[in-house]
């Protein structure tokens, strides 16, 4: 039987470890598809570094036309990242009715509404589990496994590398900076670490499965994105004595007609599971109205664990082909013509719990000033916590807060940062309970 061939565009770390995977399992893979999936040509401008691992003479080549203008290759797996080329060649395999597996996470968020309404309107199948959570089979959960739920909430890690860095801050009590530079020569971080550190790429990540869950589809803009490098190892200290840990979290959750959509630094208990993923692992809480919880856990970036997450894909759509079926299941989990725009609640409108850490002259009547300020805007505290006694100098007041509305407390922090005993701005954290 005819093998079904498949064309990858992109020869870096995951595309490394995509090769490696089709050839050690290429016997299981053949029996899972029922026909044998061979990798039929590799396209990358450098096709001289040795990348470690042996690939068949003549299958490596500079132009991506070898393999988009091959009738032969039936599926394209895209790897290189970013928006263009990556959405021209994308949108020239759909056009030529060649399935199409990618990881690109920032050009899904971002232009994912074209491949989508290509794929739909093309009927041709698209695969994209390794845009996020890694090896971690959060797309396929979240469009079959799930698919019976009404979703209420998906929360979770997104990014191993602020992951490993905010894990490393709170045991070892040593400062962002220090860390991110080390997580940088031990090859944890990128030499730009921006988009992981400001939580972009995490923001990427929860577009895409708010879309999945809610069918609506979601702006970039619209996602309220803070990173982790503003934040202090005191309030790390702090939480640990409160039962608190920090992560950076993606949050999405349906609350009535609206959907709140934020990245950013959250406590949560530490005993929950996702305060417990360390280092560079990721972990999504989802909760739907059936099933209840579910948490989903694994290596989130890597060669082979990325790798796996997109031969899972070249087997699902290999297996459609041998089957002569497509789009069996919609790339946007809802049908087309079913989705509803939904709107994204601003930031000003959400409501969480806070933790407000101010530095006030310690004297008498200041926490009935403060707690005065709060209550006039209907935040009702749930914990005090005050460390040290230094009559007349500065000290830390840790304030945590039952669930209130964000703008309430923007407005209230502005109150407490104007009086005259606060000697910096008040540092503003929010938590979730996970249920
Ligand atoms: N840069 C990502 C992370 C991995 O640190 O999680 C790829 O999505």
């Amino acid at each position: 039987m005819r093998a079904i061939q498949v064309g990858l565009i992109g020869f870096g770390t995951v595309g490394t470890g995509v090769v490696k995977i089709l050839q050690q399992n290429a016997e299981i893979i053949e029996k899972r598809v029922g026909r044998s999936v061979v990798l039929s040509r590799i396209a990358d401008l450098d096709v001289k570094t040795d990348r470690g691992i042996k690939v068949p003479d003549g299958i490596l080549t500079t132009k991506v036309d070898d393999i988009l203008d091959d009738p032969d290759i039936e599926i394209v797996v895209e790897l290189i990242g970013g928006h263009e080329p990556a959405k021209r060649f994308i949108l020239q395999a759909i056009e030529r009715k060649k399935s199409v597996v990618t990881a690109n996470k920032a050009l899904l968020a971002d232009h994912g509404e074209e491949i989508f309404e290509a794929s739909f309107k093309s009927n041709v199948d698209v695969g994209f589990e390794a845009s996020v959570g890694g090896g971690i089979p959060i797309i396929r959960s979240l469009t079959e496994g799930l698919a019976a739920n009404r979703m209420t909430s998906i929360m979770g890690i997104m990014n191993g590398t602020s992951n490993y860095i905010l894990t490393r801050m709170t045991n070892e009590h040593r400062d962002f900076s220090e860390i991110l530079q080390e997580a940088k020569r031990e090859g944890y971080a990128e030499a730009d670490p921006s988009l992981d550190v400001d939580g972009i790429d995490a923001a990427h990540k929860l577009a895409i499965m708010v879309n999945l869950a809610y069918g609506t589809p979601v702006r970039m803009s619209e996602i309220f994105t803070e990173g982790i490098s503003k934040l202090s190892t005191v309030d790390m200290e702090f939480a640990k004595e409160l039962g608190l840990t920090m992560k950076l979290l993606g949050i999405g959750k349906l609350r009535e007609q609206s959907i709140e959509a934020r990245v950013h630094p959250t406590l949560v208990p530490t005993g929950s599971p996702i305060a417990q993923v360390g280092g560079v692992y990721n972990a999504i809480h989802l909760v739907g109205d059936a099933v209840g919880d579910v948490v989903l856990y694994g290596k989130g970036a890597g060669s082979l664990p990325t790798a796996s997450a997109v031969v899972g894909d070249i087997i699902d759509l290999a297996r459609n082909r041998v089957n002569q079926v497509s789009c069996r299941v919609p790339p946007t989990s809802f049908q087309w013509e079913q989705r509803q725009a939904i709107p994204i609640k601003p930031m000003a409108n959400i409501e969480s719990m806070y933790y407000l850490r101010c530095m006030v002259k310690d004297q008498p009547n200041v926490l009935s000033k403060i707690s005065g300020i709060l209550g006039a805007h209907g935040i009702s505290i749930s914990s005090v916590l005050q460390k040290g006694r230094k009559a007349g100098q500065t000290v830390p007041l840790v304030i945590l807060t039952h669930r209130s509305q964000e703008a309430a407390v923007q407005l209230a922090l502005q109150e407490i940062n104007a009086l005259p005993l606060i000697s910096e701005p008040t540092t503003l954290l929010r938590m979730e309970e996970m249920e």
